[in-house]
């Protein structure tokens, strides 16, 4: 396709695309994640420990949602998915809104969505209302107290695999941005992409754990490469 020979792109995203927006990173340098241990907030366990715990630290999120705007990694890649005549699925680990707020629409969120919860009762999942702290109501049963993030915690399946793994069997360019390479399976997409004969180049602060692992990889901030690379790819 254009000059540069691929037809068909993957792009993993994690936090460090918004991190230019002022969302933080999970993996920061005292390895809290806004002063709580992951395991702590980020489990089944943890929600069936101290359920209001959990919910006020996701309600805490979902408010700073209402404070951050999508950043020029995330436009460039709204540009991308606008301009580019062929294949893209953009994979998010985040659960921010900033990407489908820049205007990305071939997106997927396998981490889940802050902005989204799941019933306990009926299961059935729905937009979520300002705060789960105070108990409110399913849309679909009506049951109390019930709903929970929509959000997949450590030792629970991701979504959207089998889409997810399709796409990477068809793809001949995979570019991971913003992510440390620390959790599975999305850590893994990489050799699954190059297994299927893509080329797989990193953009990232510095290098992740899986850096040997790519063809290429860029390092500085993803508001400054994204654009670049983007630009080039379209122009090429
Ligand atoms: P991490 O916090 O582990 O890694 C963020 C990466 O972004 C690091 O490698 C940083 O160097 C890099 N980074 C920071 N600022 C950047 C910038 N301005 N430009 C480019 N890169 C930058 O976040 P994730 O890899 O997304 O899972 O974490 C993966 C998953 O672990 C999350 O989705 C979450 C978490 O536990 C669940 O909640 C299930």
């Amino acid at each position: 396709m254009r000059g540069t020979g691929f037809q068909s792109i993957v792009v993993l995203t994690g936090a460090g695309i918004s991190a230019e927006s002022g969302v933080p990173t999970f993996r920061g340098p005292d390895g809290l994640w806004e002063g709580h241990r992951i395991e702590d907030v980020a489990t089944p366990q943890a929600f069936h420990r101290d359920p209001a715990l959990v919910q006020a630290f996701y309600d805490a999120r979902r408010a700073a949602l209402a404070r951050v705007e999508p950043n020029a990694a995330h436009r460039a890649l709204a540009w991308l998915d606008a301009e580019w005549p062929g294949d893209l699925l953009i994979v998010t680990q985040n659960v921010d809104d900033l990407h489908e707020r820049a205007g990305a629409a071939r997106m997927v969120h396998m981490h889940g969505e802050l902005k989204r919860a799941f019933c306990l009762a009926c299961g059935e999942r729905q937009a979520a209302p300002d705060t789960l702290s105070d108990g409110p109501a399913c849309a679909r049963c009506g049951a109390h107290g019930r709903l929970r993030p929509d959000i997949v915690w450590f030792g629970e399946m991701p979504y959207h695999m089998d889409r997810i793994e399709a796409a990477l069997a068809a793809c001949d360019l995979f570019v991971s941005i913003g992510t440390s390479g620390a959790v599975y399976p999305a850590a893994g997409f990489v050799q699954g992409a190059r297994h299927y004969g893509a080329h797989t180049l990193e953009i990232n602060l510095e290098p992740s754990e899986g850096t040997h692992v790519f063809h290429e990889a860029r390092h500085g901030r993803a508001g400054d490469l994204v654009p670049l690379w983007v630009g080039a790819l379209l122009e090429g």
